[in-house]
């Protein structure tokens, strides 16, 4: 029998994987809603959704009754979980609109895994926790906010289900999301750009999605979409997009698609579109650097700090790093980022030392080579440190503010040494340059091939479908603490 339904906004009933006794009995009782419901929508569409809901009640209700039925006919039907869904076994067959995992032509039943077979007291518990939709739509979880505030004060789990993928609309899973400073500052309201809220996730007050970067896979096209398909690797074109979040529907227009996924890590995908980028910018796009010429930068130790010093090496420039004097491990820090490339390093406290301008003669051969740049995203007292050893006509990008402390512009500098003083922003380049932003991608991308160009270091945080909210939100709130041993990302399982 081949019943041909069309979605609707409800969702029905969760089916895990069908590998045990208990789970044979959903696979029934899952049967008979899909029963249900399409031959409700194909016979009376115009009361489609008040059958939906009356076979919902039904089915919970009966869960158990149908259960048993199921558990009579599963001595006569084996069921390969593996292979095939219980509908199919049972001769039903549902066509969704969607494409990608668990509909399209085949069967829509999904029958993603759970993590073990629950036995049956925690049966409906288990079911409560992992949702598939009978009609092909995705479940997802999404850390949002309704409001501003501290990440541990405003941000919740949400769950919610997403239609399957139709006309221009795309279904994506994301693979890793990373945690960046400009997040965070998203979430208390004091960045510029806000993220959207929106009643669209099922709420009736507006949410947004936090987290800006990250790389999806994508698991299911409409038939309009031309770009990209099923298992390509995407990142955001734009921050914005809410990122920290198992899945998302979008159109192809928001993306940006990884022309060649072989040898990268979800990973390096998902963390190459904002500070690589930024580093790479800021090198390129302010002052003309010849080989031998030398950049200072503060927060070197950031991921920009990283990214800077290593490009800095293979384009033939010099850098004096600036990091953050630790109480312990100061001197192991220095190493890690001459290893790296990095030329000179030294703590913030050393820069303010008398004397300073004195060494920097002495690195740059009596001053002949010159310091043409500075790169600052901490702000305060020290940048004007930094700006004192540059040559005239040099150029001072400011594009953080990590001390929270105003920049200071000695007059002298301006008049007399014709510095520059500019800022930088990712964002707003990303929106007006996109083919220079797909070339810049790729361009770090393929560097990364070659192992020219080493991973940023990140604290892994897994997020399954079980994770539970307090540690997604307990490890957003651990990225404001300093001297941290890596940039946290979320890295997605089973979800
Ligand atoms: N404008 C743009 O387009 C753009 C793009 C990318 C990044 N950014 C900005 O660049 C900065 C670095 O970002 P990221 O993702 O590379 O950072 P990250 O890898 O997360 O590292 C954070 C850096 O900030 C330093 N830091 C933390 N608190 C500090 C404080 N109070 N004073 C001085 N330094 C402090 C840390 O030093 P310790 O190790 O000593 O704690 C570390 O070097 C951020 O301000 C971010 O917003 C701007």
């Amino acid at each position: 029998m081949v019943l041909s339904t069309r979605p609707t906004n409800i969702t029905i009933i969760n089916v895990p994987l069908i590998t045990s006794i208990e789970e044979r009995r959903a696979s029934i009782t899952h049967v008979g809603v899909v029963l249900v419901h399409g031959v409700v929508q194909e016979l009376v569409p115009g009361v489609k959704v008040i059958f939906a809901f009356i076979a919902d009640i039904v089915v919970r209700r009966f869960r158990y009754v149908l259960g048993v039925v199921a558990d009579v006919a599963a001595a006569a039907v084996a069921v390969d979980p593996a292979s095939v869904d219980g509908s199919e076994k049972m001769g039903v067959r549902v066509r969704g609109r969607g494409r990608g995992r668990g509909r399209g032509r085949g069967p829509t039943t999904a029958t993603r895994p759970i993590a073990s077979s629950p036995s049956l007291s925690t049966y409906s518990s288990r079911l409560q926790r992992r949702p598939i939709s009978a009609y092909g739509y995705e479940q997802a979880k999404a850390l949002v906010l309704s409001k501003y505030g501290e990440p541990s004060d405003v941000l919740s789990l949400h769950g919610h289900s997403i239609s399957p993928a139709h006309s221009n609309n795309l279904t994506l899973r994301f693979l890793a999301s990373p945690i960046n400073p400009a997040d965070i500052n998203q979430i208390q309201g004091v960045y510029p750009s806000k993220p959207t809220f929106t009643t669209s996730l099922s709420t009736a007050d507006p949410i947004a999605v936090a987290g800006n970067e990250g790389v999806a896979e994508v698991i299911a096209t409409g038939s309009n979409v031309k770009t990209v398909g099923k298992g390509d690797w995407v990142i955001m074109r734009q921050p914005g997009f809410g990122t920290w979040r198992t899945h998302a529907q979008t159109t192809e227009e928001h993306l940006l698609k990884i022309e060649d996924k072989n040898g990268i890590t979800p990973i390096q995908a998902g963390t190459v579109s904002i500070n690589p980028c930024t580093a790479y910018r800021m090198l390129k796009d302010f002052v003309e650097l010849k080989e031998g010429d030398w950049f200072i930068q503060n927060g070197a130790n950031s991921g920009v700090g990283r990214a800077s010093i290593q490009l800095a090496k293979l384009w033939g420039y010099k850098s004096i790093n600036i990091i953050r004097a630790r109480p312990t491990g100061s001197e192991e820090m220095k190493q890690e980022l001459k290893e790296l490339g990095a030329d000179v390093v030294v703590t913030d406290e050393e820069l303010q030392e008398k004397g300073f301008s004195e060494k920097v003669k002495e690195w740059t051969s009596g001053g002949r080579e010159k310091v043409r740049l500075a790169l600052n995203c901490v702000g305060g007292k020290p940048v004007t440190a930094m700006a004192k050893v540059l040559s005239p006509d040099s150029h001072v990008v400011t594009y953080g503010a990590m001390s929270k402390q105003p920049v200071m512009l000695p007059a002298g500098m301006l008049i007399f040494k014709n510095i520059s003083f500019d800022g930088f922003w990712v964002s707003k380049w990303s929106a007006e340059n996109y083919e220079e932003k797909k070339k810049t991608v790729k361009h770090v991308l393929d560097l990364i091939r070659e192992g020219k160009f080493k991973d940023t270091p990140v604290q892994e945080l897994p997020w399954e479908w079980e994770t539970k909210q307090d540690t997604l939100v307990q490890a957003v709130q651990g990225t404001l603490e300093g001297f941290r041993a890596g940039k946290g990302v979320f890295v997605f399982g089973k979800t």
